[in-house]
């Protein structure tokens, strides 16, 4: 077995994580290597306290079990301390501070800082004056932390990622996008089924193409789910509405009526093919139940895998 954490790379410290595309290829294939080797190594309770005495800070602005739960264990596992920030208790909220005064001052607490919120523009605010790494635990943009569990269960299930086939189902969101260019950087075969109108953005595509020019990959869109889940290694879908969606919630219900990943959709994958979501699932909605909890599923995986990516990405980037 060979020992990473004897050999650990040092040019990620004080690295950002706010976007998948920030990072090379390289990097986030070596964030995978480390995330297997902690996997490895909590399995056998063998100690990786890579964290030891640093304190690392968590903003939620929306709701979350995985990445608030899997941070916070991860941390700990690591050696390290969580605190939960609540903004609503702090002057960047109740008063008015600047997130630059903010940052300024969390950068003198804290080793890294983790946070959720609704803008891209928050995040990027906050790592622009933190002088500590800033990762990006899902914004309306991009979820760049799930991209990289999902990255790591493809491998781990499939063997490989480049040509893998993956196709997302569904609505063209902050996940699809991060899930889009993390695939577009190993060079994997990536396809968007959407409903029209809910294609990933243009731009987000566009940044996938370029991508693939150098990788190898392939970015398509599709507009039949049938089509396009036929021969995938990997049938992938989340929430029809996300969080800060829900006042369209009944429109997104009608237009995504049919677009369920369900037996017959899995019928069509490779013989290898295996069904992911980041969860949580609406039953019915986006995935059926038989789906979630058959043999072809590797969602639960997929959400344990959050814990030993994030391990691996802190590990790396908390000087
Ligand atoms: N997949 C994911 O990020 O889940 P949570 O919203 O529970 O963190
Ligand atoms: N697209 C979903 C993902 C939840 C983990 C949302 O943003 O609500």
């Amino acid at each position: 077995m060979t020992h990473l954490l004897l050999d650990l790379p040092t040019h990620l410290k004080g690295s950002d994580f706010l976007r998948v595309g920030d990072w090379s290829r390289d990097d986030l294939l070596a964030t995978l290597d480390l995330a297997d080797e902690l996997k490895r190594l909590r399995a056998a309770h063998a100690p990786h306290d890579l964290l030891r005495g640093r304190t690392i800070g968590m903003i939620f602005r929306k709701p979350s079990t995985r990445t608030r739960v899997s941070f916070a264990a991860g941390i700990s596992q690591l050696g390290g301390d969580p605190v939960q920030l609540s903004t609503v208790g702090m002057h960047v909220d109740a008063r008015g501070e600047s997130i630059r005064d903010t940052s300024l001052v969390l950068s003198r607490y804290l080793d890294a800082l983790v946070i959720r919120t609704f803008a891209q523009a928050e995040v990027d605010e906050y790592a622009q004056h933190c002088s500590v790494p800033v990762v990006n635990g899902l914004t309306d943009d991009a979820h760049p932390c799930q991209a990289l569990a999902d990255l790591q269960t493809v491998r781990e299930r499939l063997g490989e990622l480049a040509g893998v086939r993956v196709v997302y189902v569904g609505d063209g969101n902050n996940v699809c996008v991060s899930l889009m260019i993390a695939c577009a950087k190993v060079g994997a075969s990536f396809c968007a089924a959407t409903p029209a109108g809910y294609e990933p953005p243009a731009k987000a595509v566009a940044h996938a193409r370029r991508i693939v020019a150098a990788s190898g990959g392939t970015v398509e869109l599709a507009d039949d789910p049938r089509a396009a889940a036929r021969g995938a290694d990997v049938l992938y879908t989340d929430v029809w509405t996300s969080m800060g969606q829900e006042d369209e919630r009944a429109r997104r219900l009608r237009d995504f009526a049919g677009w369920t990943i369900d037996a017959s959709l899995v019928s069509l994958m490779s013989s290898r093919g295996i069904v992911l979501h980041c969860l949580p699932a609406h039953d019915g909605e986006e995935i059926t139940a038989e789906v979630l909890y058959g043999k072809r599923s590797a969602a639960w995986d997929q959400a344990e895998n959050r814990l030993h990516a994030q391990k691996a990405l802190l590990a790396l980037i908390v000087p």
